[in-house]
């Protein structure tokens, strides 16, 4: 017969591998610089629905945070997933110290936000600066699969920096390379380059620029006087990403829009820059405070296991 304690440990390992069986396990990481890191994960459902421009909202434990990421990739045949990260808190330190080949992401949702428009033929220019090169990826080669010729743009600050220049030559027809201090590419922002594809270029349909909201603000500028559509993907502050809460709020035009639901691309000539970036710093306060709490635990948790008093440990304390 079997004894109770048998049955309670089949009872947990049971729960356990249900729980590692609904987590999703990372098959690639690559450390692109000292703060940015890319995850492949495989999810076959999620790589199989995934389309340009959508994004997923990930957990990358039990007690963590919800955040949102792009889908910087996906391969349908290997079902898996990209994701490139930016460690800039208190989550996305976290993930870069914790997420592992070998370890799995608690929860991932997705995906989420309104595809892409894809339009066939056309000339269109794909601008991404900074962590924003890895979400324009999808956009330049579905623009490049409907039949359309393809101008990339590519903003780093310095050559250390640059990554996917060789997977964006495959669907670009022309690629321009910028650098803030001209170590690789020509030297500018990537607003240069975009000047330099629209004289060279008198009939350009649409420009897409993802990256920081300055960068898609100042593209949109560019563009205006020679009226081409130009579309951005906005990332304001998301807690639900279904339309719940209301935390990604957006003005465009004379809209209030929430950008998980109706976005994330919206028209950059109508967005309303200002109020983004206002609502962007709003819990700084609460994000630094957070962050230097991780730290303090992560600090005392390194001591302790040096130490080897491994019930110095609070039980979530290295989580919260
Ligand atoms: P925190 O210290 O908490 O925050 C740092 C800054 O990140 C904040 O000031 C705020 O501007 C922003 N932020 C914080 N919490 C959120 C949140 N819940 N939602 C959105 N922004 C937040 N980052 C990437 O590195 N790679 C991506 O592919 C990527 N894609 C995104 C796609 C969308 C649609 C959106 C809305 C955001 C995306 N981000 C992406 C930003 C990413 O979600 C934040 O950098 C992350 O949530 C920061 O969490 P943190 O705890 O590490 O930093
Ligand atoms: Fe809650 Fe968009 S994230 S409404
Ligand atoms: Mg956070």
């Amino acid at each position: 017969m079997e004894s109770s304690s048998e049955t309670d440990r089949g009872r947990s390992t049971s729960a356990a591998d249900a729980l590692m069986a609904s987590s999703f396990p990372i098959v690639a990481r690559h450390d692109i610089s000292e703060v940015t890191f890319l995850l492949e994960f495989r999810h076959p459902l999620m790589a199989r629905a995934a389309r340009p421009g959508q994004f997923v909202i990930v957990m990358s434990h039990a007690e963590g945070e919800r955040i949102p990421l792009t889908i910087a990739d996906f391969d349908r045949e290997q079902g898996t997933v990209t994701l490139v990260i930016q460690a800039v808190g208190k989550t996305t330190l976290e993930m870069q110290q914790d997420c592992q080949v070998g370890s799995t992401l608690y929860g991932v949702a997705g995906p989420l936000g309104i595809p892409t428009e894809i339009r066939d033929g056309g000339t269109v220019v794909c601008v991404g600066g900074g962590l924003g090169v890895a979400p324009v990826f999808p956009q330049a080669r579905a623009f490049h699969e409907h039949g359309a010729k393809v101008i990339g743009i590519l903003g780093f600050r310095t050559k250390d920096l640059v990554f996917w220049q060789d997977k964006f030559r495959s669907v670009c027809d022309e690629l321009i390379l910028c650098t803030d201090d001209g170590s690789a590419g020509i030297q500018g922002l990537v607003t240069d380059g975009l000047k330099m594809a629209i004289e060279s270029h008198p009939k350009i349909d649409e420009v897409v620029a993802i990256g920081p909201p300055i960068m898609m603000r100042a593209c949109a500028e560019t563009t205006r006087p020679h009226s081409i559509r130009t579309s951005v993907s906005l990332n304001p502050i998301m807690v639900d990403g279904t339309g719940m809460c209301g935390g990604c709020r957006v003005r465009v035009g004379d809209q209030v829009k929430f950008a998980c639901v109706d976005g994330p691309d919206f028209d950059g000539h109508r967005v309303d820059f200002d109020d983004l970036a206002t609502r962007l710093r709003r819990y700084r306060h609460e994000e630094q405070e957070a962050v230097e709490h991780w730290h303090h635990t992560c600090h005392r948790a390194e001591k302790a296991a040096g130490e080897t008093v491994v019930s110095a440990l609070p039980a979530t304390g290295a989580r919260s």
